[in-house]
């Protein structure tokens, strides 16, 4: 049983929910600011969560450590051994963003990013939700027309634990006097392809009950093995999902031709890891995306903006921190058991912007802070 089961479980009736003996436990949630902006958006995050303690019976435990640069300039590494047990040990861990150029020069392994990605591993996040949701009042925040992309309403299921990410054999080698071979390994096996899968079809019915898979089965040999055990399950356990399969580049091409044709996407680490910045920019900005990543029904979640570290703005409080903050509010939903207050945090986000908040990415003058007041704020009337 995977994390995804959690969303059948909103279903049923509050007298029946059968982890209403934990209520009243205190929640933990480990905050990862990291690099860039990702120190200002987890603060206004944060401003967010205390809020919610304050004024809505949340209860919420915070802890704060460093990750990918942070954490290499405090410890050498990206992770650090105790950053990886207590990550392991909450409910639900936020990361702001890792990377920069300050460590371009440092070795891959301590990377900034190998620092996250190592993270991903440790918590088996497996499923990768990115939503791109389009706001009513940024239908001319982006670069497409309106009548394009009012409404959009789509979600990418993306595997975070396998792929070209991981696989082996990697690396840089001589091959013969002054030419190197760069080389990486796209793997997926049945297994892996099938507990994505399976979240994709699951979350697929608790929507519109459609569902794209995105491969390359017309180059690679691991996309035909993805696109025969989607079939395979699809016809054995999911033959009431309307499934379509589609190239990796048509979908790119799909997306910001009509945004509007998908419900759920399925795709590999490293397509949607491409696709979901496509989709994100299409609604309005890189700053309005969060992302979940979730495991196993009862481990924790890790929850991320997908915008990166945007060293060029960082520390001018110009970021925007929506993304995190709607990563909260879908932290809320799937690992801290308060979805009533998932829902208030981005009913909060539509009308802070249906009021006007525009930071700079959203063609506004709002600073970061400004945002996360006007969200508060927005948090209070709705009470
Ligand atoms: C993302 C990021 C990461 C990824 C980087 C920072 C390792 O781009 O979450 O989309 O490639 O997965
Ligand atoms: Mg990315």
């Amino acid at each position: 049983m995977y994390h995804m089961a959690l969303i059948r479980r909103r279903a049923v009736p509050a007298a029946e929910w059968p982890y209403l003996e934990k209520e009243g436990f205190v929640k933990e949630l480990l905050v990862l600011a990291g690099d860039g902006i990702g120190p200002e958006v987890c603060a206004q995050a944060l401003r967010v969560v205390e809020v919610l303690i304050a004024k809505h019976q949340l209860e919420v435990r915070i802890e704060n450590r460093a990750i990918g640069g942070a954490s290499y300039d405090l410890c050498g590494t990206p992770l650090s051994d105790e950053v990886r047990t207590l990550a392991g040990e909450v409910d639900a861990v936020l990361v702001g963003a890792v990377g920069g150029p300050k460590w371009q020069d440092v070795s891959r392994e301590k990377r900034p990013e190998a620092g996250l990605l190592e993270l991903r591993k440790a918590m088996r996040t497996y499923i990768n939700l990115r939503p791109a949701y389009c706001f009513d009042p940024l239908v001319d925040a982006s670069s497409l027309k309106p009548d394009v992309i009012k409404g959009l309403n789509l979600i990418f299921v993306r595997e975070l634990m396998g792929g070209v990410y991981f696989g082996e054999p990697r690396g840089v080698l001589q091959i013969s006097a002054g030419v190197e071979k760069g080389f990486d390994t796209q793997v997926y096996t049945t297994p892996e392809i099938e507990r994505i899968a399976r979240a994709a079809f699951d979350l697929a019915r608790q929507r519109q009950n459609r569902l794209v898979s995105v491969d390359k089965a017309n180059v690679m040999e691991s996309g035909v093995l993805w696109r025969a055990v989607v079939d395979r399950l699809h016809e054995g356990e999911y033959a009431d999902v309307a499934l379509t399969h589609m190239y990796a580049d048509n979908c790119a091409m799909q997306l910001v031709r009509n945004p509007r044709q998908f419900d759920v996407i399925l795709t590999d680490n490293l397509f949607g890891d491409i696709l979901s910045d496509a989709a994100a920019m299409v609604t309005g900005s890189l700053g309005m995306l969060p992302s979940a990543s979730l495991s196993d029904i009862g481990r924790p979640g890790l929850y991320e903006p997908i915008h990166g570290s945007a060293p060029d703005i960082a520390g001018q409080n110009l970021a925007n921190p929506i993304a995190t903050i709607l990563s909260i509010g879908m932290a809320l939903r799937w690992s801290l058991e308060r979805p009533d207050l998932g829902k208030l945090v981005d009913d909060a986000v539509g009308k802070a912007l249906a009021r006007g908040a525009r930071t700079r990415d959203l063609g506004g003058e709002m600073s970061t802070e400004d945002m996360g007041s006007a969200i508060v704020q927005a948090i209070g009337v709705a009470a």
